[in-house]
C-alpha cells in the first residue's frame, strides 16, 4: 500500500515537471509554436478570469481613487500587502453616463458578471467650494440625501424615489463625499431595468431646499475628469482560493532570505528559456529562483495599468537525501527521500521541489467598457519552495 502511494507521487512529480512530449512530437515545430502560444495565452487569460483581452480604445487617466487603492493593497510588484484589507477580491469603478446639469447620475453596470456578489456600493461625489457670490450664509451644515429613482408604474411608491443615504455635510467643505448605496445596486443587478439612476437632494437642517449655488458637486460635464462622479463597487467573484493565505509579511521576508545559490543566467529569465535538463536542475538544492512575468512581452500592456509585470518565482533544485530544514520537507518527502537513497524500492524518485507558500497579486486594468477594475488573484507568486 505504501509502495503504491509513493510510486504514484513520484509519477505525478515527473509528469508535472515536463511538457507532454507526445503532443509536441505530433506537430511540426512551426505550427506547434503558434498553436501552443495562442493556447497558452488563452489559458493565461482564464487564470486572470477573462475570456478575451479587453478592447483597447486609447484609455483615459484612471481615477486617482483606484490608483491610491491599488497602492494601498499592493506593493510595486502587485503582490498583496495585506490579504484582509479588501473584503472581496474585486473593486470596480464607473463614471456617470448621464452627465446631467442636475445632481442626477446613472451608471452602466453591464460589465459586472451576474455571478459577482455585491458587497458594498459607494457613490463618490466631489463637493466644490461654495461660489463667491454667496459668501455670507447663516447655514453651517446641509443635509445631503441620495435617492434611488424608481419606476412609478412598477411599484406602489408614488414618490418615484427611495432614500438610500443621508448625511450632514459642512457647507464650506470641499472634497470627496462618499454615500453607501449597496441596496440600490443589488436591485439593479437583479433587474437591469430597475437602473433609472440616482438623484441627490440638498436641504437645510430645517428641511427646506438649499441654494444650489452654495452646495455644488462636480459633474462629469462641467468639471475636470479627476472630479467626476463615480460609483465604486466592492464585489467578490467567488474565485478566491479556499487555502488561507500567509498574512505575516515577516514570513515573506524570512523565506526570501533563505540561503540562495548565486543566480544563474540573466535576471529576467522568462518561462520560455527554462530548460528541463537534469544536470542543471539536480546539482543545486531545492530553492526559489526568479521568474518574471512581463505583461508587455505577453502583449497585455495596453489594458493593464499596474503592474508592468510581476515576479512569480519558480522552484528548482534537487530534493535528495538528506533534506535539511531549510528545504521545508514534509514528513512524507523525508521518508520518500530516504527510500530513494536506500534504493529499497525501484522507481522511487526524490521528492519534488515545489512552491509551499503562495501569495496573491493585484491587477489594475481597464475592462471592455473602459471602467477601471482592481482584481486580486490568489496563488500567483511562489513565496517559498520546499520538498514535497
Ligand atoms: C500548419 O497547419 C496547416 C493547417 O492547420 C497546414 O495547412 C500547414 O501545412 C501546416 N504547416 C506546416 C509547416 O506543417
Ligand atoms: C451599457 O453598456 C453596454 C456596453 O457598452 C451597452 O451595450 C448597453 O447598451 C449600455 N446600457 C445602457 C442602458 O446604456
Ligand atoms: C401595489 O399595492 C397593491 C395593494 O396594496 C398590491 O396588490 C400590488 O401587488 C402592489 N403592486 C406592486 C407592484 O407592488
Amino acid at each position: 500500500m505504501l509502495t503504491l502511494a509513493l510510486s504514484f507521487a513520484a509519477l505525478v512529480c515527473a509528469v508535472a515537471a515536463r511538457p507532454s512530449l507526445n503532443y509536441l512530437e505530433s506537430h511540426t515545430a512551426e505550427n506547434e509554436s503558434e498553436e501552443v502560444r495562442s493556447a497558452a495565452i488563452k489559458r493565461l487569460l482564464e487564470v486572470f478570469g477573462m475570456e478575451d483581452p479587453p478592447a483597447i480604445h486609447g484609455h483615459k487617466q484612471p481615477p486617482q481613487y483606484m490608483l491610491d487603492l491599488y497602492n494601498t493593497v499592493a506593493d510595486v510588484d502587485g503582490v498583496t500587502k495585506d490579504p484582509y484589507l479588501l473584503e472581496g477580491n474585486t473593486v470596480r469603478s464607473f463614471f456617470d453616463r448621464l452627465r446631467s446639469e442636475q445632481v442626477e447620475f446613472r451608471f452602466n453596470l453591464s460589465t459586472v458578471a451576474r455571478t459577482e456578489k455585491i458587497l458594498t456600493a459607494e457613490l463618490h461625489l466631489f463637493k466644490l467650494r461654495p461660489q463667491a457670490t454667496s459668501t455670507f450664509n447663516r447655514h453651517h451644515f446641509c443635509q445631503v440625501s441620495v435617492y434611488q429613482v424608481l419606476d412609478t408604474s412598477k411599484s406602489n411608491n408614488t414618490l418615484g424615489k427611495k432614500l438610500l443615504s443621508s448625511r450632514l455635510i459642512p457647507v464650506h467643505s470641499t472634497g470627496w463625499e462618499v454615500f453607501t448605496i449597496t441596496q440600490a445596486v443589488r436591485s439593479w443587478m437583479v433587474d437591469e431595468g430597475n437602473n433609472l439612476g440616482l438623484h441627490v437632494v440638498v436641504q437645510t437642517l430645517g428641511g427646506s431646499k438649499m441654494d444650489l449655488k452654495l452646495i455644488r458637486f462636480a459633474s462629469g460635464r462641467n468639471h475636470h475628469q479627476s472630479k467626476q462622479p463615480m460609483l465604486v463597487l466592492f464585489t467578490d467573484d467567488g474565485r478566491r482560493s479556499s487555502a488561507p493565505e500567509i498574512t505575516d509579511p515577516n514570513d515573506f521576508a524570512a523565506t526570501s532570505s533563505l540561503p540562495h545559490a548565486p543566480m544563474s543566467g540573466p535576471p529576467s529569465r522568462s518561462a520560455r528559456s527554462l530548460d528541463y535538463s537534469d544536470e542543471d536542475g539536480m546539482s543545486m538544492p531545492c530553492q526559489r529562483l526568479p521568474l518574471y512575468v512581463d505583461f508587455e512581452e505577453i502583449g497585455w500592456s495596453g489594458w493593464i495599468v499596474s503592474p508592468r509585470g510581476y515576479n512569480a518565482y519558480h522552484c528548482k533544485g534537487s530534493c535528495s537525501f538528506p533534506l535539511g530544514q531549510n528545504m521545508r520537507p514534509t514528513n512524507h518527502a523525508t521518508v520518500q527521500s530516504i527510500i530513494n537513497a536506500l534504493k529499497l524500492i525501484k522507481g522511487i524518485e526524490t521528492p519534488c521541489c515545489v512552491p509551499d507558500k503562495l501569495f496573491s497579486i493585484n491587477l489594475l486594468y481597464f475592462d471592455d467598457d473602459e471602467n477601471v477594475v482592481l482584481k486580486q488573484y490568489s496563488d500567483m507568486v511562489a513565496g517559498s519552495c520546499g520538498c514535497h
